[in-house]
């Protein structure tokens, strides 16, 4: 036997009605937002994630599933999808007057991080995405956040909190990039091996260590909150004056850093505050990326967006015991008595299909009684029986199953109206009380 790869997961026909559900949500409000859809590939050059996520990040060194393909392209399965989008903006000219600007898309779909696997932890996992290229204005920032805040709300997650900061710009950055090596350094010996390596090649990391032993340091350690410009906090204000008008919460964090490197300015994290999907409590994560756009050779074309982990996602919807409607989706079952009742019943799942009803029978020669079974599982609507008897008369047993109303019908009935009256009021009660009472 072959087994799925590790840190992969199959997603099988019971579960699926829980993806259908939080996507059709997160289209929804995407789209009361204005954003549209973009879908990049699965693959890109390696070259496009070391640029933008960072040579030195974790992301990049330590888990980007890259080789050569066959024609030796150094090729990378996207490990997230920001420096997808903005490539494909700067390729397409996404820029370009006549596209409208600011753009505002958003994505769905699997990246791949090698990474050890446990609960909300996969090496192929699935983001719900969203990017706003083209302005530097904070109210992008404040309504950007608010949209994951409101799919959040939407769900009904409880406990969730948005953590805020500010790295600033780059010259800022890089002064406290050099504050922090030196209060670190003198404690060098102390800090976790993860923490010393990362001194010199990205001290901002060490900020979000969770080793008890550098947090002891990072407690005192000096915060970026210093070192931003009067124009970056002038920013950071108007995005949290924003925030508090639309009377969503959130707590400034200044040693909340990210993992990727294309971040400057405004950037958040959604946590879960309960343990309820263990430690991997972050949701959702984002910000700005003012820089990236020219970086990748476009135009100087400001960012702002973020990524939800969609596995987390749903394993706090279990936790937290969110019900999730379930699919009802048997409309129609064709029950046939007999071998001779078979071409009948074609016929009429057929034309159940056809009306836009969703509509099944059986394929296995099963027992009546075991076919009843299958029409309990699926919450069955109406249940068409034809036997031998039926075949003689041309007509079919109809029962509406919620109620047990029942009623013969002819054929020419079924197939010229019946159908398609249930069609046109979509199973509507009293369409259903009218026909059964024969009016
Ligand atoms: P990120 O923080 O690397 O940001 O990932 C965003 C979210 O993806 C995380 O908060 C988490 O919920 C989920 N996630 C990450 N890795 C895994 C994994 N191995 N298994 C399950 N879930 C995971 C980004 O990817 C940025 N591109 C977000 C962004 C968009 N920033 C600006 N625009």
């Amino acid at each position: 036997m072959i087994n799925k790869m590790k840190g992969t997961e199959d997603t099988l026909p019971i579960e699926i009605n829980k993806w259908h559900y939080v996507e059709e949500i997160a289209r929804d409000i995407f789209e009361s937002y204005h954003f549209s859809e973009i879908r990049t590939p699965m693959f890109e050059a390696v070259e496009l994630f070391k640029r933008s996520v960072g040579d030195t990040s974790d992301i990049v060194t330590k888990e980007m599933y890259n080789f050569k393909d066959k024609g030796e392209r150094e090729i990378a399965l996207r490990p997230e999808g920001t420096a997808p989008v903005v490539r494909a903006y700067v390729e397409h000219k996404l820029f370009g007057p006549e596209f409208p600007q600011p753009l505002k898309v958003y994505y769905m779909g699997p990246m791949f991080r090698y990474e050890r696997p446990q609960a909300g932890r996969q090496r192929q996992f699935n983001q719900l995405g969203v990017e706003v290229l083209g302005t530097s204005n904070p109210a992008i920032d404040a309504e950007t956040i608010a949209l994951a805040w409101d799919f959040f709300q939407e769900l009904g997650l409880k406990n969730i909190k948005i953590y805020l900061n500010s790295l600033g710009k780059t010259a800022e950055r890089h002064a406290y990039r050099q504050a922090l090596i030196d209060y670190f350094e003198p404690h060098l010996e102390e800090l976790s091996e993860d923490s010393q390596r990362r001194l010199h090649a990205n001290p901002l990391r060490i900020l979000d260590s969770k080793d008890e032993q550098d947090q002891a340091f990072v407690k005192d350690a000096p915060i970026i909150t210093e070192f931003l410009s009067e124009q970056s906090l002038n920013h950071f204000n108007q995005v949290q004056e924003m925030l508090d008008i639309l009377e969503i919460p959130y707590q400034v964090d200044p040693y909340i850093v990210r993992g990727l490197d294309y971040y400057q300015d405004t950037i958040f994290e959604i946590i879960v505050e309960d343990d309820s999907i263990g430690a991997q409590s972050t949701i959702c994560g984002g910000g700005r990326y003012d820089g990236l756009v020219e970086q990748l050779g476009g135009p100087n074309a400001p960012g702002f967006g973020f990524a939800i982990g969609l596995e987390r996602l749903l394993l706090l919807l279990d936790e937290q015991e969110i019900e999730i409607p379930v699919e009802d989706n048997l409309d129609v079952y064709v029950m046939a008595i007999g071998q001779e009742a078979q071409g009948t019943a074609l016929r009429l799942v057929q034309a159940a299909r056809q009306t836009g009803l969703t509509a099944d029978r059986d394929y296995l020669d099963r027992s009546i009684k075991s076919q009843f079974k299958t029409i309990g599982k699926y919450q069955t609507k109406l249940l068409l029986t034809v036997g031998e008897d039926e075949l003689e008369r041309n007509v079919v047993q109809v029962k509406y199953l919620a109620s047990g109303q029942q009623k013969e019908v002819s054929m020419d009935e079924i197939m010229d109206d019946f159908i398609g009256v249930f069609r046109r009021h979509t199973m509507d009660t009293s369409v259903i009380d009218k026909f059964f009472e024969g009016e």
